[in-house]
């Protein structure tokens, strides 16, 4: 029904009018108090009257501006329980500091302002699947005026303009958190800046999870989970008032996270150390492979506190492990294990579900970030000569012989020696390993890197795939008791299993397996792409657009599987299938949002369909098992049955 009159309007002219009429008889705070209790019930009759929904309220509260106003509304650094900070330590080592200066992991958690926010801030209006913000700069300060996420769905919209505090990230991806105005609790920013494409996504979309029906809050994450990996010594204890305090000793991961607290160190180099005995600083380096590991474990691992008291101790404290300790003392390395199992179940989770979030059928690790646990599962670590930690391969100062770019040695932090096949032969015979007879493949060719095939792409995150840190020997058992996609296959995307298990049989002697009907005649790839749950198909999207793949595989028949992608139900799928649509020439402009109403995203997919159609195809030997016809067309039929069989077991996997 359209409104008579404006409510507000109607209430204020009540008051008004009120108010002059009873100061004829009482005093003026009498009046204005009747006045106004009857205008606000006169302007909720009126507001039912003209049956309009409830108005959205003016962007709310706005927290003081000032800095130091600021600080005490998120979390802090301070220093104490022998921690000094990074800056103590540049003046004696100038040049560890500098390499690590130029790491993400120093730039991993930062005080947001208009120098640090990698994102255009200033007049930017983004609106993005249900997002709406709008962001400014004030001097330094970063504000954004949003939709309060933490109002039950059915009182939404309400708008709240707050300030950014702090940030998440630098390399692939920029979080923004703000301040709630409660204790020194955070918001998540509802949209997240994705730096290689410089746009904006909603925050959920970032993530491989089903859709949600609502936007989620993430209020308080970030003290309650993200500080304890994404800082140095991190912790959250409540206040007396109600409120949390969250402490770092300093944000980012800087030195003390992996040499341990400082302040001994310095003292006993300059000569004030009482005990004297030795230097207690810790070079991870020089610690056996299974404790240095650990170092890195802490963060890039599943651990969980071992009992409810450690758990406590830890959520307050920070974590009792320091570098050089044996971390199994005090928390448990997580597994698909009895120990796992039956921690999960004290902690009240669903076992089957917490499984499948973080591992593979078989206990794989199938997450990007925790190449801790996927490591020491290989026989490089647990075989009895063993040895192998991630200092085989990574280093994290950059080496001074090193002559790539910082940039270039920043991204994965590897060793020069370590890029390439010399990170396996250091410990197993080039001359075996190495030659044609065991990998079968030209010399040079991609497919003869021990990496490409031990240590293939099936774990996901970060809107990627990244390289599995459990080495292992590939095979076709382990893709039919898992589902993880097997290293043969995740290059040579148009063939089919049973290729691969012929040839495993024919060069290394690997039994013969029994496979369906369309798992002989169709592709692997296209069967992850059509039959898949979602974790297939995010990992088979992402392939399509690397390069050995493509060369492997070709890229002529890729677009009709692609375009189905671009209507997944899951948005990171999606995400996945249009970056690698646009490395096909063909489509290398394709105008394609994956957070757009499913009509516009129907209507492309229908246009690159098209496009596919109306290109003449030449002749190729895997035709058939990428379901193209003698005419080169889409064998629509076989499409549309293996469609029909997409497995929805829901994959929400714990980035
Ligand atoms: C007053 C100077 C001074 C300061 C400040 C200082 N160090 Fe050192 N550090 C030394 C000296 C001297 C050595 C031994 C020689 C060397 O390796 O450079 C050393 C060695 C080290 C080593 C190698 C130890 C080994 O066993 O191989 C590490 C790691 C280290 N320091 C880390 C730090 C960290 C982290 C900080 C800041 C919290 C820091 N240092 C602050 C003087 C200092
Ligand atoms: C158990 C430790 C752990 C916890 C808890 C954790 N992270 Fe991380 N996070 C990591 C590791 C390790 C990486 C690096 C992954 C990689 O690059 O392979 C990472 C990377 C990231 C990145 C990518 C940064 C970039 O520069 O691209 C984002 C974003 C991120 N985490 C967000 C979060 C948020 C938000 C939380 C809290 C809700 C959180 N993480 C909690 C360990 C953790
Ligand atoms: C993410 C973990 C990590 C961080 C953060 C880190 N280091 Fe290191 N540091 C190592 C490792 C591992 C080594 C062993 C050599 C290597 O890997 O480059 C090392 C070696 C060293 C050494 C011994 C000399 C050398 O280069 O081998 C010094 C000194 C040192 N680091 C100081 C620092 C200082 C100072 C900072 C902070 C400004 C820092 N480190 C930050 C992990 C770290
Ligand atoms: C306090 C937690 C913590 C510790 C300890 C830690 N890391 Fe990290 N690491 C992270 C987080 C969080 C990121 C994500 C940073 C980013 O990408 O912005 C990361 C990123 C990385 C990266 C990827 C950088 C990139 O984005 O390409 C490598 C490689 C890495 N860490 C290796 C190690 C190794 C090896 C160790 C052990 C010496 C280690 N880290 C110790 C938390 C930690
Ligand atoms: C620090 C030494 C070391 C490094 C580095 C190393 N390995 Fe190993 N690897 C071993 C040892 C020891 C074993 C167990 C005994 C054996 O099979 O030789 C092993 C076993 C293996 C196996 C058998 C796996 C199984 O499940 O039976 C494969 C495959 C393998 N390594 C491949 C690689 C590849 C590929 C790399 C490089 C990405 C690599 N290794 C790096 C030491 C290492
Ligand atoms: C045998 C060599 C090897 C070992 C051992 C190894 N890594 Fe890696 N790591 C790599 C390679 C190669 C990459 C690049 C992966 C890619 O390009 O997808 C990588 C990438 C990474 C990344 C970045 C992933 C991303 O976001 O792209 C992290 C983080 C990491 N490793 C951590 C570790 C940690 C922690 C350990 C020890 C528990 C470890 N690695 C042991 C070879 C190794
Ligand atoms: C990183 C990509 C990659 C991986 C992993 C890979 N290959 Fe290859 N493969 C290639 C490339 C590129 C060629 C063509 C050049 C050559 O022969 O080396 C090829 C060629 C072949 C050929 C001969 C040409 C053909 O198509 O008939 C066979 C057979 C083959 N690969 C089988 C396998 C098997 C089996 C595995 C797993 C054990 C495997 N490949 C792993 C990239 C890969
Ligand atoms: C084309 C894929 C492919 C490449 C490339 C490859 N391997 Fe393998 N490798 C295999 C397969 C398949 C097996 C398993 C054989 C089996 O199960 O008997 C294997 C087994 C192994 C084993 C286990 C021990 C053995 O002899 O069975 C080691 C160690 C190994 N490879 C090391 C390497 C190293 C080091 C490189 C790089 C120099 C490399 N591989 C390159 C496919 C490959």
């Amino acid at each position: 029904m359209e409104s008579v009159a404006s409510p507000q309007l109607v209430a204020v002219l009540t008051a008004v009018l009120l108010f002059v009429v009873i100061r004829l008889r009482w005093s003026g705070s009498t009046a204005a108090v009747a006045a106004l209790l009857t205008s606000g019930v006169v302007y909720f009759v009126a507001l039912r009257w003209n049956e309009i929904p409830a108005p959205v309220p003016e962007v709310e509260v706005q927290l003081p501006v000032r800095e130091r106003s600021l600080v005490i509304r998120r979390p802090r650094q301070r220093l104490g329980d022998g921690y000094v900070s990074s800056s103590r330590c540049a003046e004696c080592h100038p040049k560890n500091h500098a390499s690590w200066h130029a790491s993400y992991h120093r730039s991993m958690t930062q005080l947001a302002s208009s120098k640090t926010a990698l994102a255009p801030f200033d007049g930017v209006e983004v609106r993005v699947g249900d997002q709406h913000v709008e962001l400014e700069v004030e001097g330094e300060q970063l504000w954004a005026t949003m939709d309060d996420l933490d109002v039950p769905p059915a009182a939404r919209p309400v708008r709240i303009k707050r300030p950014i505090v702090l940030s998440t990230g630098s390399h692939h991806m920029q979080i923004y958190w703000y301040a709630t105005g409660q204790s020194r609790i955070l918001g998540q920013l509802p949209i997240v800046y994705l730096t290689e494409d410089q746009r904006w996504i909603p925050a959920d979309a970032t993530l491989l999870a089903p859709p949600a029906a609502e936007p989620v809050s993430n209020t308080g994450k970030w003290n309650e989970s993200c500080v304890y990996c994404h800082s140095t010594h991190g912790r959250t204890a409540p206040t007396e008032t109600g409120g949390v305090d969250t402490q770092a000793a300093e944000f980012g991961i800087s030195c003390e996270a992996c040499h341990g607290p400082g302040e001994a160190h310095i003292d006993f180099h300059r000569g004030q150390s009482v005990d004297d005995a030795s230097d207690p600083i810790v070079n991870p380096a020089t610690l056996s492979n299974r404790l240095s590991s650990q170092v890195c474990g802490a963060c890039h691992g599943f651990t969980a506190a071992l009992t409810f008291e450690e758990y406590q101790h830890d959520l307050l404290d920070g974590y009792r492990y320091r570098p050089g300790e044996d971390i199994a003392k005090t928390r448990l390395i997580e597994g698909l294990n009895e120990e796992t199992r039956a921690h999960v179940g004290r902690s009240g989770g669903n076992q089957e579900i917490y499984f499948r979030e973080r591992f593979w059928d078989d206990g794989m690790v199938r997450l990007l970030g925790r190449e801790y646990n996927a490591m020491i599962a290989s026989a490089c670590y647990t075989e009895k000569q063993g040895g192998i930690s991630c200092f085989s391969c990574h280093n994290m100062h950059q080496e001074e012989d090193d002559t790539r770019r910082v940039d270039q040695w920043a991204d994965d932090q590897l060793k020069p020696a370590a890029v390439s096949d010399s990170a396996c032969t250091q410990c197993h015979q080039a001359t075996t390993y190495q030659a044609t007879s065991h990998t079968h493949h030209l010399a040079e060719s991609s497919g003869s890197r021990c990496y490409n095939c031990h240590m293939p792409h099936t774990a996901y995150g970060l809107l990627k795939s990244v390289r599995s840190h459990h080495i292992d020997r590939p095979g076709v058992p382990a893709e039919l008791a898992s589902g993880r996609p097997n290293a043969c296959n995740l290059c040579h995307l148009d063939q089919t299993l049973q290729w691969t298990s012929d040839y495993l049989t024919r060069w290394y002697g690997a039994p013969a397996v029994e496979l369906s009907k369309d798992q002989q005649t169709v592709s692997a790839a296209v069967l992850w792409m059509l039959t898949g749950d979602a974790g297939q198909r995010a990992l088979a999207a992402v392939s399509m657009g690397r390069d050995a793949p493509r060369e492997a595989s070709g890229d002529d028949w890729m677009a009709p599987f692609l375009a189905r992608l671009l209507e997944d139900p899951y948005v990171a799928v999606r995400y996945c299938a249009g970056r690698s649509l646009r490395k096909i020439d063909q489509f290398s402009d394709v105008e394609y949002d994956h957070v757009a109403p499913a009509q516009q995203r129907a209507a492309v997919a229908e246009r690159v369909l098209q496009a596919w159609t109306e290109t003449p195809r030449t002749e190729t030997a895997t035709r058939a098992a990428t379901l193209v016809d003698p005419a080169g067309k889409l064998r629509q039929g076989v499409f549309d049955r293996l469609g029909a069989q997409r497995d929805d077991t829901i994959v929400n996997l714990a980035e």
